[in-house]
């Protein structure tokens, strides 16, 4: 690797372009400037498009008519880098150990996204060109849920014909093991508040006399799982694909062991989750409902004899094969509302939504990345599915009518979204290997 590209990567993530927070507006849109500036400078048309939120960065090589198209897609937002007394080091100042560089989003997504940038400008600077026509789009929301990356395909759709998209935004199943993710699972979100009194009481006068807002709120949250794991809401396996024989069998056969990288990595005291299903299975297969934060009441230092006004939590549901985001929020509303204890009222808000993916990882683009990834890697590739979400990759397929090929550079150590967020400069490397040999290989496929 040269010195001034992970000069410019730690430039890269300097930059904190936290999306969700709109106190960080100005350095996600700082963030886009940089990124325009790199991409023109190493030859690529290059726009900032606005959105009503944050910007889309879109370069393009000069397009030629007598060869395929290839998009390549990812997002240059990270996500908050709280808790911040847990980091090592600070969470925007780059530092590299034993061969990783740790800063927030040094794997998800700036480090895999800057590989392929490198990859591009390496060919560039060989060849003076590339063996297909290249379309890069990184937005600046995907970490929020890519509410506003439609539109853009939408109003772009001609320009953006292609016959293929990238994605480098996923996990790798094991270090050198090149890993393609034929699915993703779907995200929908869910805000409830439940309210009592209308301010904070005495809980010696008023206690006793009226609900308490926190009760009836544990009450609820803990009426959407059953003691064995599975989801209580009515209806909501209803619509899941059952796990297919050859999918079971092909991860017996990977070469990781799913228990101990989840132990070992969650640092839980054991594994726990739906009966019937392994580790992998459960993350990669089957549907969730978890309760990212709940609050009210006094959460100060010591004792407050209080009786809150009011409890709030934050749900996602994460989605699997054939299930509809939106139904599955209205399942979850009718079994809360059921659920409601009494002397309370329940408000509850749909926040962001994605629906899942599922691809071949054998149609004719997957099988060119297969034979791509065995040259940048020397290895046979994985063939995953993934727990997490990027929303927008079923809208390539609904609004650009083409299919993603996942490739991703993540480590199961990569603490993605947790402190010590890291990425090892060998993935940068592979990374760049990686996106020379998959554009070769599409521009060869017959
Ligand atoms: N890179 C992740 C998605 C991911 C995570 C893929 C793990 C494969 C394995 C992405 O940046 C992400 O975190 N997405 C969010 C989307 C949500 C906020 C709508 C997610 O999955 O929580
Ligand atoms: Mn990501």
């Amino acid at each position: 690797m040269r010195a001034n590209q992970l000069e410019e990567y730690y430039t890269f993530l300097r930059f904190p372009s936290i999306s969700t927070d709109r106190d960080y507006a100005d350095k996600v849109a700082e963030c886009a400037h940089w990124l325009v500036e790199k991409l023109s400078g190493i030859g690529l048309e290059t726009k900032l498009v606005p959105t009503p939120g944050h910007p889309v960065v879109w370069a393009r090589n000069e397009h030629r008519s007598n060869r395929r198209t290839v998009m390549i897609y990812g997002h240059y937002d990270v996500q908050p880098p709280d808790p911040l007394d847990l980091w090592e080091s600070p969470p925007f100042e780059p530092v590299l150990k034993n061969g990783y560089v740790f800063a927030r989003g040094a794997t998800d997504n700036k480090g895999q996204i800057i590989s392929h940038i490198f990859g591009i400008q390496e060919a560039l600077e060989r060849d003076g060109d590339l063996p297909v026509n290249v379309d890069l789009v990184i937005e600046g929301e995907e970490e929020i849920g890519s509410s506003n990356l439609g539109n853009f395909l939408s109003q772009n759709r001609e320009a953006l014909k292609c016959d293929v998209v990238v994605v480098s935004d996923t996990g790798m199943i094991a270090p050198g093991t090149p890993t393609i993710s034929y699915a993703l699972r779907g995200v929908a979100a869910l805000e409830l508040k439940v309210t009592g009194p209308k301010i904070d009481l005495h809980s010696g006068i008023y206690g006793g006399a009226v609900a308490n807002p926190l009760a009836a709120m544990a009450k609820l949250l803990a009426s959407l799982h059953d003691s064995d794991g599975r989801v209580a809401v009515a209806g909501f396996y209803d619509d899941v694909k059952p796990l297919e024989d050859w999918e079971r069998e092909m991860w017996h056969k990977l070469p990781v062991d799913g228990d101990a990288v989840v132990l070992g990595e969650s640092g839980s005291p054991e594994l726990f989750g739906e009966k019937g299903y392994t580790t992998l299975e459960r993350i990669w297969a089957r549907p969730t409902a978890e309760i990212n934060g709940m609050g009210g009441g006094y959460q100060g230092q010591g004792t407050k004899t209080v009786l809150p006004s009011y409890a709030a939590a934050k749900l996602t549901f994460r989605l699997v094969p054939n299930q509809d985001g939106k139904k599955v929020v209205d399942l979850a509303r009718k079994h809360l509302e059921k659920q409601r204890p009494p002397g309370v009222t329940l408000e509850m808000t749909s926040g962001h939504a994605g629906p899942w993916y599922f691809t071949d990882p054998h149609s004719k683009f997957g099988e060119a990345a297969q034979r791509a990834l065995r040259k940048a890697f020397d290895k046979e590739t994985a063939l995953i599915r993934e727990g997490g979400s990027i929303p927008i990759v079923s809208q390539f397929r609904d609004i650009l009518g083409v299919e993603t090929l996942l490739i991703g550079l993540a480590l199961s150590d990569c603490r993605a979204h947790s402190p010590n967020e890291n990425f090892p400069l060998e993935n940068l490397d592979a990374g760049i290997r990686m996106n020379q040999a998959v554009l070769q290989e599409v521009s060869a496929m017959s």
